[in-house]
């Protein structure tokens, strides 16, 4: 790449991304649930921290069946979470930290509160009908047919009153909106331009793959109209934006991936995928049952991504989210060496080529929750699921390991502000609880600790400013069979980056490969600085490091 390229690279490249989920921020009404005034008193923390945007998960008007994935106005703001007002607010108190903020768009349902679906679901005859995605019932009146919906149950509801069943993929609370009629289409991108017009910097968009669904085909995800849909929402309100968008997706592979984001394709900028994480999942079991890491497989997922976007397209870079469990519990250790290996997956993870992503939290190194007892969960996915593999005769305590250690909650207790009563995070009754370890892992601790887990991501995310190899640099995977150590170097007009990192929690040997072989700088280390790539090197437990090496 040259420097004149580098230089007229987007904005978005260069930044990092921070994700908020509102509800377990900072709640400063005292009713247990974070609203926005507590993001702008938190705004502060993450300017310091160095991140370019913010994408806040909905706040949008909403009942909460699935904490505002469920919009039952996309032009105003759930009075929880605050008001248009104190939106205004953090656009323009974040702008002048230099955040921009990119809002989440939910439009492959809406919330079955919404006027749309009021007005759909009592007469066939109002214009609105068509705007969701209705089948006549089967011959012997049941649903048209067996899909089945994400949280649970069927994915089909009876409505007596239009003799109709309509479609709710996720659950009834979350009818899918019929992408096939032009006027929901033209609604959904006056709803986004009046958004922009508000001073946001773009989209992450929800199940984004869904939207172009055959539901008589049965096609679901990556359905045949998907990216007509895509491109005609580019055409109608990208274009010409200095905008980003995120599609996330969980069907999308490195052979769909630049349908999305291809240079030519005017769809999105980038894509979320999942493929390294569906890697740890049961075949059969899904995310209930997760099989034990294998670096090797979750390797070769991530670098056949880096692999399939070199050129074109860009990366998204991250392993949490608030769907996921936290990400040193899943792929580090929370005990003993959770700062460690906190900073060994995020200097991993932001040196890969593409715009990394930090899930609030994160860069203190927060944990899963341990719950006990069903009713410690909040999740409507873990909660739908409960009822039917008890059902099935899955015992309780076995259903409540796997969502401790995949379950959605994990990532939704509340932010760990202080070691005080509820981390800081209100001063009444939290919605979910906080995670007992607050008195060690909380915001104020770490970052009064020169070698915190917020140092090291502030660190990185400087870096990343004043490297462009980190940014634009092509990678190049080595040792690519090793169990133990992911490495990699990234290369730029003479400038070459090593990358190395133990996800063991032992001494391990490495034989450096010849790619990797040099001595320079370390730019950044969880551990005593190297200075020398060579020959059979040991690695500390959980070690990584970046040498700028040789040229
Ligand atoms: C996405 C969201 C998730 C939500 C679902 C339905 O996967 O990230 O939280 O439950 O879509 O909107
Ligand atoms: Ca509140």
């Amino acid at each position: 790449m040259t420097q004149l390229s580098i230089d007229a690279s987007p904005w978005w490249q260069s930044a990092t991304g921070y994700q908020i989920y509102p509800r377990s921020f900072c709640d400063t009404n005292g009713d247990g649930i974070g609203d926005i005034p507590g993001i702008i008193a938190k705004l502060d923390h993450l300017r310091d921290l160095g991140i370019g945007f913010i994408w806040l998960s909905p706040v949008y008007r909403s009942p909460m069946a699935d904490n505002g994935y469920d919009i039952s106005d996309y032009r105003d703001i759930a009075p929880e979470f605050g008001t248009l007002a104190d939106f205004d607010r953090l656009v323009a108190e974040a702008s002048a930290r230099g955040i921009r903020i990119v809002m989440d768009l939910v439009v492959n349902h809406s919330s079955s509160d919404h006027a749309w679906f009021h007005a759909a679901r009592a007469s066939r005859d109002a214009p609105e009908h068509d705007y969701y995605v209705w089948r006549d019932p089967a011959p012997d009146g049941g649903p048209p047919n067996g899909h089945q919906a994400c949280f649970g149950g069927s994915a089909w509801t009876w409505v007596p009153e239009v003799g109709q069943y309509y479609l709710g993929h996720f659950s009834p609370h979350q009818p899918d909106l019929n992408w096939q009629n032009p006027s929901l289409r033209r609604e959904i991108y006056d709803m986004m331009n009046w958004w922009f017009d508000r001073g946001i910097a773009g989209f992450r968009m929800d199940v984004i793959s869904l939207i172009g669904k055959d539901v008589d085909a049965g096609l679901y995800e990556e359905g045949p109209y998907l990216h007509g849909f895509l491109q005609d929402m580019h055409r109608e309100v990208l274009e010409g934006r200095d905008s980003v968008t995120v599609g996330e997706s969980w069907a999308v592979s490195t052979d769909t991936a630049l349908l999305y984001c291809g240079r030519d394709r005017r769809e999105l900028d980038m894509v979320f995928q999942f493929n390294h994480v569906v890697e740890g999942w049961d075949p059969v079991h899904g995310k209930w049952k997760p099989r034990p890491f294998d670096l090797v497989a979750f390797k070769r997922v991530l670098n056949d991504w880096q692999a399939a976007l070199a050129n074109d397209g860009w990366n998204s870079l991250f392993l949490s989210n608030h769907d996921l469990p936290r990400q040193v519990s899943k792929y580090g250790d929370d005990g003993a060496y959770r700062v460690k290996s906190a900073k060994m997956l995020a200097t991993v993870m932001h040196l890969m080529k593409g715009t990394p992503f930090v899930y609030q939290g994160e860069e203190i190194g927060m944990t899963n929750a341990a719950f006990t007892r069903i009713d410690q969960f909040r999740d409507v996915e873990t909660l739908g699921h409960y009822a039917e593999e008890i059902a099935r005769g899955v015992s309780p305590e076995a259903f409540i390991a796997g969502a401790n250690a995949n379950g959605r909650d994990n990532a939704r207790t509340p932010m760990q502000w202080t070691g005080g009563t509820n981390a800081g995070f209100t001063d009444g009754t939290p919605w979910i609880e906080v995670n007992p370890n607050h008195g060690q892992v909380n915001v104020e601790a770490d970052r009064a600790d020169p070698n915190g887990v917020f140092a090291h991501y502030k660190e990185l995310i400087a870096l990343r400013k004043s490297w462009p190899a980190m940014v634009h640099g092509t990678y190049r995977p080595v040792a690519e069979e090793d169990g133990s150590v992911f490495a990699y170097l990234r290369e730029l007009n003479g400038v070459r980056l090593a990358v190395v990192a133990n996800f063991k929690g032992e001494d391990t040997q490495f034989d450096v490969p010849d790619a990797l072989r040099g001595s320079g700088r370390c730019l950044i280390s969880n551990d005593i600085p190297r200075e020398r790539l060579d020959g059979r090197i040991t690695l500390k437990p959980f070690e990584a490091f970046v040498l700028s090496i040789g040229g």
